[in-house]
């Protein structure tokens, strides 16, 4: 399947987009977990999401999915959880591969976590290392990558963790498994991560230690089903974003969206550049911060992004490609390795992409330098990644002539309806192929 963009003006728009992936995986995992009913609405039901879905099903928890966006799950309680009959096949999604293998690590029954090509390929040390440290015995392939075979059946015990790389996946791991453990499990972060998890155990009653830099949870708590309401994804807001920025003149209002201060640093680099992007009626949506956000039209100047702001915007990054590339001189990327670890090496494939559409770019092993330039038409590879292949198509709405992205079906693992809503604000964008 490919996407065809052929460059139009845009048009002036109020539009949403799907529900945050980081939340909606957290619903299931934790509303399975807890004790009575656990309601969800506006669910991402993307395929990351769904593998989750089918996970927590094969681990014996009732889920009904009553709307396209709604999931009742019917809590089995902390230790109601049953050995799955076979592989709990994880798909694409490193979230749920690595909140899974915490949740799994403390049950009294073994689980083996798979997925795909691109998540077989990707390093699961850096929770293998925790959770051994808290009496986990977990098998990966020689070089940490999974399958995951996690042995199950032993006691574990609380630890203060380090953490080197700053990872909510890592950090939601331990917490999950520390919630299993005797005594308290904490974790230091070296920079800033999203709180998802934090806020949504808070929210189902679990005590959470927060201090500057750390969190902690005492094992053996319980946690209360409740109502989630998932707000819709910043990170897919930030396709319709970027789009409007970049067009010659549009207006666009993107409502309910997730504005955790923990997942806002795209908005504070695009500020940053020039962009013209305002929070409009903020509110609190159960434990998590919304607002519309209003997007105009800008003239976006390169520079030096921000390294406190990596983590902030951390799957962010090919899109802000893409913003370096039509901002006027150079715009220099520092602090953004973990890039190389994730659906694809982002770096690369982003430079690959850019470089085939006329834009000049150097790569160092945690940076890159992107000059800015114009977009030509051409034929580009998502390398299977859906981020990669939704910011190579927001290149084609202002390059000269068509691009084209291919092998673009991982979209659908965060952003389905991606094309229509980029129609909705006047991408001329057409999906081809099976
Ligand atoms: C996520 C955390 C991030 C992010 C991923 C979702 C989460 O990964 O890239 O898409 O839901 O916790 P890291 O925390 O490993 O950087």
């Amino acid at each position: 399947m490919q996407f065809i963009v052929t460059p139009s003006p845009l048009q002036d728009a109020r539009v949403t987009v799907p529900g945050d992936k980081s939340v909606s995986h957290r619903s299931l995992m934790l509303g399975s977990i807890a004790e009575g009913r656990t309601e969800v609405s506006g669910f991402l039901a993307g395929e990351d999401c769904l593998a989750t879905l089918a996970a927590m099903r094969a681990l014996g928890v009732e889920i009904e999915q009553p709307g396209p966006t709604q999931m009742t799950i019917d809590g089995v309680g902390i230790h109601g959880l049953r050995e799955a009959s076979g592989d709990l096949d994880l798909g694409n999604s490193g979230t749920a591969m690595r909140l899974m293998a915490g949740l799994l690590a403390g049950q009294d029954f073994p689980s083996t976590l798979t997925g795909d090509d691109s998540l077989t390929g990707r390093p699961m040390s850096r929770i293998i290392r925790p959770l051994t440290m808290m009496g986990a015995a977990i098998e990966s392939d020689c070089d940490g990558t999974p399958p995951l075979q996690i042995a199950g059946g032993l006691a574990l015990k609380g630890i203060h963790y380090d953490m080197p790389v700053a990872s909510a996946q890592v950090k939601s791991s331990v917490l999950l498994a520390g919630l299993y453990a005797s005594g308290t499990t904490s974790v230091t972060e070296p920079a800033v991560t999203r709180d998802h998890t934090e806020r949504m155990l808070e929210s189902m009653g679990v005590v959470v230690g927060r201090a500057k830099g750390s969190v902690s949870v005492g094992g053996g708590q319980k946690l209360r089903g409740c109502q989630v309401d998932v707000p819709a994804d910043l990170s897919s807001a930030a396709f319709i974003l970027l789009a409007v920025v970049l067009a010659d003149k549009a207006d666009v209002l993107i409502t309910n969206v997730g504005v955790n201060p923990t997942r806002t640093g795209v908005i504070d680099i695009l500020q940053a550049m020039g962009a013209d992007i305002r929070l409009e009626n903020p509110q609190m949506l159960g434990e998590e911060p919304v607002a519309d956000i209003r997007v105009r039209s800008s003239q976006l100047k390169g520079g030096e992004v921000d390294p406190e702001l990596v983590s902030l915007a951390i799957d962010e990054f090919p899109v802000l490609f893409v913003a370096a590339a039509a901002a006027s001189g150079k715009t220099v990327f520092s602090g953004i390795g973990e890039l190389r670890v994730k659906e694809s090496d982002r770096i690369a494939a982003m430079a690959d992409g850019m470089r085939r559409l006329g834009i000049e770019v150097d790569e160092s092993q945690d940076g890159a330098v992107v000059h800015g330039g114009r977009f030509k038409g051409g034929t580009v590879e998502s390398f299977g990644d859906h981020r990669i292949a939704m910011s190579l198509a927001l290149a084609g709405t202002i390059a000269d002539s068509d691009v084209i992205v291919e092998d673009v079906a991982a979209v659908d693992t965060s952003f389905p309806g991606f094309a229509a809503s980029m129609a909705a604000i006047g991408v001329n964008i057409r999906v081809e192929g099976d």
